[in-house]
């Protein structure tokens, strides 16, 4: 059984996010989405929102899963029997940080290998963060995320 994770902050999954862990699912017997917990950031999604956005986009899927992460993410990958983190390469400016994380996490956990994957051409501009801008600003967003996330990201604006 081949098993490996698709970490990042999904604040929130768009279809760039889709196409990878999709790809990823192609690659390996199971895939866990591994949504970080990060303290320090004020994302727009509660974690429990971003978890099930994903578990929406993926509940016909029996082989993607999705967990939340604190601390090290070898360590999550160690945990759940992962050899393989799996990231997404949209761009040449995507490179240099991919780079140095995939090389930092080799270097604390040789045995988890990263495999990077390129999104299918029609996402490779979408970012969670542009996403977010373009809804908050009164901009459609359909078409590069899941209908569920464009929903909870109109509901969002229209709170405030
Ligand atoms: O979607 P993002 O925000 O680009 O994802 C970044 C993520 C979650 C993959 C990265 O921040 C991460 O792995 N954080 C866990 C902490 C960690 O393991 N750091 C050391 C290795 S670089």
């Amino acid at each position: 059984m081949r098993i490996a994770v698709c970490p990042g902050s999904f604040d929130p999954l768009t279809n760039g996010h889709v196409d990878i862990i999709r790809r990823g699912a192609g690659l390996f017997d199971r895939i866990i989405v591994a949504i970080l917990v990060n303290e320090q950031k004020t994302p727009l999604f509660t974690t429990a929102e971003r978890v099930e956005m994903v578990r929406e986009a993926f509940a016909a899927d029996v082989s993607v899963g999705v967990e939340t992460f604190e601390g090290l993410l070898v360590d999550f990958a160690e945990r759940h029997d992962a050899c393989a983190i799996v990231r997404g390469l949209r761009a040449v400016s995507d490179f240099e940080y991919e780079f140095q994380m995939a090389l930092m996490n080799r270097r604390l956990n040789a045995r988890v290998e990263t495999v990077f994957m390129m999104p299918a051409a029609e996402y490779s501009y979408i970012s969670s963060r542009l996403v977010k801008e373009v809804v908050m600003l009164g901009g459609s967003v359909a078409g590069l995320v899941p209908p569920a996330v464009e929903r909870r990201l109109h509901d969002k604006r229209a709170r405030g």
